[in-house]
């Protein structure tokens, strides 16, 4: 197994301490954790006071499994897994079910693990391309030409990294049928699922959709708790569950004991908690609206319907990869330039998922208007 750098990584492990404001973070402000603790039922607090910082079971804590299943409509506690964070699950995920000889199909862009860990398996990986002039959705008929008869997987994220899209109900439901039909499994990274706009538009889970069905969920994202290093894959292929577990034995055995009794306390008030994130992201929202209208010419992007990001795109000569780096030393705000996820379009990775993100945008504004106006396209609508 040979991994490539994983880009995304790398660009924070220059920047994310160093940059003063992150206007590019795909989580949402973690959750104090006094505030966290204060929300604890009897049990949890019991749980809490009590605990011995021992081994935790293997496949997680019992409760919380039965926590997570409530998350799903047709998933139980022990159609549930717990992992080391989302990555972990991908990890796990790729390598159990790829290697030489299978074929995966994975969107274009995406967080690079989905694709990058299925190519290291051995496993040939086709991408799909999802296209800003179809708003990023998803295209079915793209995925049904990709098929080969050794197609093992399906990997989607939805709502989207980065770019905030979401499948319609109609789009999902032809691409569920188009699993079920080749015989390949659909793997759903659903890490923002429950950050939909309007929850109407909210897709059934990946594990929902058939018994071979995968959802990959964490508490970083939507929960607002990344420092939890909570996540899990949830299906109902117990063969499936019973290879993870095995491959898990060689990666972290068990979760953290203190993160699993945090994130069950999170998640038996997961109404209040998804409430707090979701307002934050409503807060920032129309704030990026004026934004863009403002700089309409100069930036464009295609509004997202869920999560914490988007990915608008620099109009104009200047490369997103110099614009992002003399913004960040100049202004101390941090934008990801899209070559991060091998983008060539001279997009970025905008994050709203902050308190503070109506000043790291007001110090794009200025720095914007003092860099671009002259001989951007936005020019063409001021007096010379
Ligand atoms: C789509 C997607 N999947 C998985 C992950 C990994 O989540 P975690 O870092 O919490 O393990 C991320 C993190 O950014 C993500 O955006």
């Amino acid at each position: 197994m040979r991994l490539q750098d994983f880009a995304l990584e790398r660009f924070f492990a220059r920047w994310e301490f160093n940059a003063e404001l992150l206007l590019c973070a795909s989580d949402i402000d973690g959750w104090p954790m006094s505030e966290l603790l204060a929300l604890a039922d009897e049990d949890g607090r019991r749980r809490w006071d009590s605990l011995r910082l021992g081994y935790t079971e293997s496949p997680g804590d019992p409760a919380l499994r039965a926590a997570i299943a409530g998350l799903y409509e047709l998933v139980a506690a022990d159609d549930v897994l717990v992992f080391c964070g989302a990555e972990e699950a991908i990890f796990a995920l790729h390598n159990v079910l790829l290697g030489p000889g299978d074929h995966a199909i994975v969107v274009r862009p995406a967080y690079q693990s989905l694709a990058e860990v299925a190519r290291s398996t051995g496993a040939e990986v086709t991408r799909v391309e999802l296209r800003e002039a179809d708003d990023w959705r998803l295209d079915v008929d793209e995925v049904r030409r990709a098929l080969r008869p050794n197609t093992s997987l399906i990997v989607v994220n939805e709502p989207h990294n980065p770019t905030g899209s979401v499948s319609d109900r109609a789009t999902f439901d032809r691409l569920v049928a188009l699993a079920a039909e080749s015989g390949a499994r659909l793997v759903v990274d659903e890490v923002y699922r429950f950050l939909e706009f309007d929850p109407a538009d909210r897709l059934p889970a990946g594990a929902d959709t058939s018994v071979t069905g995968v959802s990959i969920g964490v508490m970083s994202k939507s929960f607002a708790m990344a420092g939890l290093r909570i996540g899990w894959i949830a299906t109902r292929d117990h063969d499936l569950l019973a290879r993870l577990a095995a491959f898990k034995d060689y990666t972290t055995i068990c979760a953290s004991a203190p993160a699993e009794v945090l994130a069950l306390i999170a998640l038996r008030e997961r109404d209040t908690v998804l409430a707090r994130n979701r307002a934050i992201v409503e807060a920032n929202l129309p704030l990026l609206d004026a934004f863009f209208e403002r700089w309409a010419g100069t930036f464009e992007w295609v509004r997202p319907r869920g999560g914490s990001i988007g990915f608008p795109r620099l109009l104009g000569d200047v490369a997103i990869d110099s614009f992002a780096e003399d913004l960040v030393r100049d202004t101390g705000t941090l934008i990801m330039p899209g070559t991060v996820f091998a983008d060539a379009g001279n997009h970025f990775r905008i994050g709203y998922g902050r308190a503070n993100m109506r000043e790291a945008l007001g110090r794009l504004d200025d720095y914007a208007a003092r860099t671009l106006r002259k001989g951007s396209r936005g020019d063409a609508r001021e007096p010379s």
